[in-house]
């Protein structure tokens, strides 16, 4: 069909929630997708730090093809085999005892919320349930994590919002200090803030939230949804830190794009929920199961994490680069891994649709930073060709 036609259509049917690129894609193989005229581009977003084994990874592919020929879908009043074993591989690969199974990072969320607050209530009064959260953080749309995440360009229009939530800044452990009291359940928070600007704490911070945590008796959430599965150079976010959550979620790279979430937790926090307290129809079905059975062995036989480390410190170091060449157009280089964020002075707006008529696509974060989240398979040659595009953009606008 004709691309003109097609985003005339989009535009007339589909609800406008989301800013569309004028584009759509059409097909992918590794670090590349194709839009609907045949135009190619380096896919530096991986469908919002998703695709971590890049497009159409054929191991994927092959279990897609296979368990959907063979069973499909069944319900949780069953028990699936594909569920059980990655349950036992993320267990064994992680701090955690016990898995549930759900369909996205809002949804895993949700679960961590609901769990945090029925455990606090079991080891504690029964008015505990506040959850405390960083500001500039996300957590997802649905009302409960939305009202998690602390800004409030999120809420507008929404409210009322639910009650249960308080609000510190990030990377302030005398803010946290000060906000927990009797009726808090859990500390929720991201290693690094994705979309809030790829923001990274000081090396004191997690382990001041444990420990701020340990003397309370709450629990520490962390939501892994962005940086877990490999994304920063590490399996999990946490690892660089040397502390553990009592619960973390996990979503995006988990399946490499099949919709899951997972909330994982210790065994006195899991043991919270008991049959009938929760649940989902979908949620760690066969499908969705075995891919990410075959993405999460894909990712520890190819050592990606690692990898994503590597590529990412010469991603790095090559952006670092072009700052120093364009400090009138780049200001600061962040991250860790395959995480990276650039603090934009053009527009992030202007620089992400100039970069995308190159053949390059790119996310934004935050108030005006450009977000890479390339999927962790990504090569030196195409970490290059992305980093001299975003130079001659940035060139351009300077001038
Ligand atoms: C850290 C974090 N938590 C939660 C979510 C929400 O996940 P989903 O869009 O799958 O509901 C996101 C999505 O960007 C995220 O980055």
């Amino acid at each position: 069909m004709d691309t003109r036609q097609l985003l005339e259509w989009s535009d007339k049917h589909l609800m406008t929630f989301a800013k569309r690129y004028p584009l759509a894609l059409v097909r992918g193989d590794g670090v590349r997708v194709w839009d609907s005229d045949g135009k190619e581009y380096l896919d530096f977003t991986s469908g919002i730090a998703v695709t971590a084994l890049g497009h159409s990874h054929p191991k994927v592919v092959g279990t897609m093809r296979e368990q959907a020929a063979t069973l499909l879908h069944v319900s949780n009043y069953f028990h699936i085999p594909q569920q059980i074993h990655l349950a036992k591989l993320l267990c064994d690969h992680s701090f955690a005892d016990r898995v549930f199974f759900c369909n996205s990072g809002a949804e895993a969320n949700e679960s961590a919320i609901k769990l945090a607050r029925k455990w606090a209530k079991e080891h504690g009064a029964s008015d505990r349930g506040d959850i405390i959260t960083m500001r500039g953080g996300f957590h997802g749309r649905t009302l409960a994590t939305v009202t998690a995440t602390a800004q409030e360009k999120y809420h507008h229009g929404f409210e009322p919002l639910p009650g249960g939530f308080k609000y510190v800044p990030f990377n302030d452990l005398r803010a946290v200090e000060r906000a927990i009291d009797s009726h808090t359940a859990a500390v929720m928070v991201e290693p690094i803030q994705g979309e809030g600007g790829v923001n990274i704490p000081d090396d004191g911070y997690l382990p001041g939230l444990r420990k701020l945590c340990d003397e309370a008796g709450v629990l520490l959430v962390l939501d892994e949804i962005q940086t877990g599965m490999g994304r920063t150079g590490r399996l999990w976010g946490y690892e660089h830190s040397g502390i553990e959550p009592d619960i973390m979620t996990l979503a995006k790279a988990l399946a490499n794009g099949v919709p899951i979430g997972a909330t994982l937790a210790t065994e006195s926090v899991a043991s919270a929920f008991t049959p009938g307290t929760h649940g989902s129809t979908f949620g760690g079905n066969p499908f969705a199961t075995a891919v990410g059975l075959t993405v999460f062995t894909t990712m520890m036989e190819e050592r990606l994490p690692e990898r994503a480390a590597a590529t990412g410190r010469l991603l790095r170091g090559e952006l670092e680069a072009v700052q120093k060449r364009h400090p009138k157009a780049a200001t600061a280089v962040r991250g860790r891994g395959l995480l990276v964020g650039v603090d934009l002075v053009p527009p992030v707006a202007d620089v992400i649709g100039a970069c995308r008529e190159r053949g390059l696509l790119l996310l934004s974060a935050g108030d005006n930073t450009l977000r890479l989240a390339p999927p962790l398979v990504v090569d030196e040659a195409s970490v290059r060709r992305a980093v001299e595009t975003i130079e001659q953009v940035l060139a351009g606008m300077a001038k």
